[in-house]
């Protein structure tokens, strides 16, 4: 039988205007649900680790065991690497790995952990299946996905609705699922696991700076990313298209009333001991 792998695109890739998101992330505002349980000595597996920046910051929370940080894109890795280097973490490492089949033998971690993974694999469930495999009995699997679909935010306007139109369109067709966060615990129940504790999270974006950022980077990423590229050689938009969807970011940006919400599910599941 063939070794499972990726069959999706991802659908971001790593533009400096993807990243500007993804190196905002701290364990504190993206991993809260997980931190309760960590213990100093366990051994963690970050699986899509991206620019490494959680991966660090749980090496920091685990003095006394190890993180490695696995990503199925080569080149973010270098990224990764250099964030550990520069905060002196001597307890982390990184490897390239496609989640659909990991490289570890069965019950090798205490902890693995995927954040805004599990929206952008071809199978979701074959991804759980091998987290859990690679878990030790007793030890954790916690995955926490962005919803779409359930993002909202103030004042309404037209061109956001084309935005999450588009964003939906684009990810589908890439191999996703970009309502993730509603089905992670349905995908874990179809992977085997039973003790699932379910929950959610959000990111709030209000203040001049936080809009600032948030639709910049949106806006940016609309018109100059993979996802851009995707969305026009795909068929989904054109060029004038996306360059109207990116002036609804900025226009959104410049309420002072303006407010975004992000919600995430997020699964925390123990392994049968
Ligand atoms: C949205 S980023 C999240 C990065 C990081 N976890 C964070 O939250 O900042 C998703 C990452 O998953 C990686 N990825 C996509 N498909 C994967 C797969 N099949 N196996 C491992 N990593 C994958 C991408 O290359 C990307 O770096």
């Amino acid at each position: 039988m063939s070794k499972p792998q990726e069959t999706a695109v991802y659908t971001h890739g790593h533009h400096e205007s993807v990243l500007r998101s993804h190196t905002w992330r701290t364990a504190a505002n993206s991993a809260a649900y997980l931190l309760g349980s960590l213990k100093p000595h366990m051994k963690i597996l970050d699986i899509g680790c991206g620019p490494g920046t959680i991966t660090a910051d749980l090496a920091a929370l685990v003095p006394d065991g190890h993180v490695t940080g696995v990503d199925h894109a080569p080149g973010i890795l270098d990224q990764a690497r250099a964030t550990a280097a520069e905060r002196g973490l001597a307890n982390v490492d990184f490897a390239v790995a496609d989640v659909h089949a990991l490289d570890y033998p069965d019950d090798t971690f205490c902890a693995v952990h995927a954040h805004q993974v599990l929206q952008h694999v071809g199978d979701p469930v074959q991804a759980l299946r091998e987290m859990r495999r690679v878990t030790k009995p007793g030890g954790l699997i916690a995955v926490r996905d962005s919803d779409y679909a359930a993002m909202t935010w103030y004042p309404a306007s037209r061109g956001m609705d084309d935005w999450a139109d588009l964003y939906h369109r684009v990810a589908r067709a890439n191999g996703g699922e970009p309502d993730a966060g509603r089905r992670l615990k349905s995908w874990a129940l179809r992977a085997g696991l039973t003790d699932i504790t379910a929950t959610s999270g959000t990111w709030t974006f209000s203040t001049a700076e936080e809009r600032a950022w948030w639709s910049g980077l949106w806006a940016d990423r609309t018109v100059a990313s993979a996802y851009a590229e995707r969305a026009t050689q795909g068929g989904h938009a054109t060029a004038e298209q996306l360059t109207a969807v990116s002036e609804a970011w900025r226009e959104w940006g410049r309420r002072e009333d303006g407010w975004f919400s992000v919600l995430h599910g997020e699964i925390l599941c123990r392994k049968d001991a």
